[in-house]
């Protein structure tokens, strides 16, 4: 057994009374696998059930703030990740010794179909439903609503929603990712890694240009605004100020962008007065 294998047991192992507690989810093999065209599902079928779900959740809906939720990801951006934790060019310790047990026999069809997989699993609406953090004040999401939708000009900062698009849902065909949904403290920790260059996957640096640029408030609050842009999340679902905030996105969805601009994915960002935290 070579080394990032022996890591991975012992990662799965520790990983184990997650696995355990998550029950039924785990040991059910994930109904969507025969869609998978052309691919190998005993194989996919085997991973997601025996590695990915003990972390990621069998259908990619992670109880953990600290592992991403992958239902609902645009495909191509999971088979970049999973290539670049392969080559080292994204490092973490734990996900580069996951991705090291997929045999390599058939490696890159394998990654295509667990991408595939996961991307077509539906994002739970109640995901984040327990996320009652305090400081997930109002006035943090505003400020996180700004940051998204209109950048801060002044400190260099552009719109988030430029490449990440106005719903959050990221651009598949440019392998941009999803944010909607995404667990706060992930996010956040992503912003973290990005700025400090620990992350340093992202074509052209863009993202590490953004990153370095925001305050930790600011990355605060842009990672509980996207947390908050969860599609499927209904009024009574979500914590209080998530409500508030849903309520508020209806009166005036966008900030420093034209009402009539609003259902457009393509709306333009106008600068608007960055609010204070
Ligand atoms: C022991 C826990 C664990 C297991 C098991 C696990 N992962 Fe992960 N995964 C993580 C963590 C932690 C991260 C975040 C890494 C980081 O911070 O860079 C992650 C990140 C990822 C990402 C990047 C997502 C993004 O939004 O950028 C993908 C894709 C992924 N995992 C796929 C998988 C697949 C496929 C499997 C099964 C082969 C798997 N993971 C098994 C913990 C796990
Ligand atoms: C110029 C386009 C662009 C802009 C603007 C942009 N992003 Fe990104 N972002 C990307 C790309 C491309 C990636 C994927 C990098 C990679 O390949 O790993 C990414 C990745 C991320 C990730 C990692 C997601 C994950 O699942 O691991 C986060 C978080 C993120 N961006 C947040 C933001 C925030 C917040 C803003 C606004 C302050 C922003 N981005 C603005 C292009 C952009």
């Amino acid at each position: 057994m070579n080394i990032s294998k022996r890591v991975a047991r012992k990662i799965l192992t520790a990983a184990a009374p997650l696995l355990l507690a998550s029950g039924a989810q785990a040991a059910t093999a994930p109904s969507y696998l025969g869609q998978i065209p052309g691919g190998d599902v005993a194989q996919i079928k085997s991973i997601v059930a025996n590695t990915c779900s003990a972390c990621h959740g069998a259908h990619g809906n992670s109880l953990m703030a600290q592992y991403p939720n992958l239902a609902g990801q645009n495909q191509s951006y999971l088979i970049k990740q999973l290539e670049n934790f392969h080559t080292g060019a994204r490092t973490n310790q734990i996900m580069q010794a996951m991705v090291a047990t997929i045999p390599p026999a058939n490696f890159a069809a394998d990654v295509k179909d667990l991408a595939y997989y996961f991307s077509q699993q539906k994002l739970n609406p109640k995901i984040n439903a327990n996320a009652t953090d305090p400081k997930t004040t109002l006035k943090v999401l505003t400020l996180g609503e700004h940051i998204y939708r209109s950048g801060m000009p002044a400190s260099g900062i552009p719109a988030c929603m430029a490449c990440h698009e106005a719903d959050g849902m990221g651009n598949g065909p440019m392998a941009i990712p999803r944010l909607a949904g995404q667990h706060e403290q992930y996010v956040f920790t992503q912003l973290e890694q990005f700025s400090d260059g620990q992350r340093s996957n992202d074509p052209h640096s863009m993202m590490r240009m953004i990153a370095s640029k925001l305050t930790k408030n600011q990355m605060t609050a842009v990672a509980f605004y996207v947390q908050s842009l969860n599609p499927g999340l209904v009024l009574g679902d979500g914590p209080k100020n998530y409500e508030q905030m849903k309520t508020r996105r209806n009166q005036t969805p966008l900030i420093g962008v034209p009402a009539d601009q609003v259902a457009s994915k393509n709306a333009k960002p106008t600068p608007a007065k960055t609010p204070q935290l």
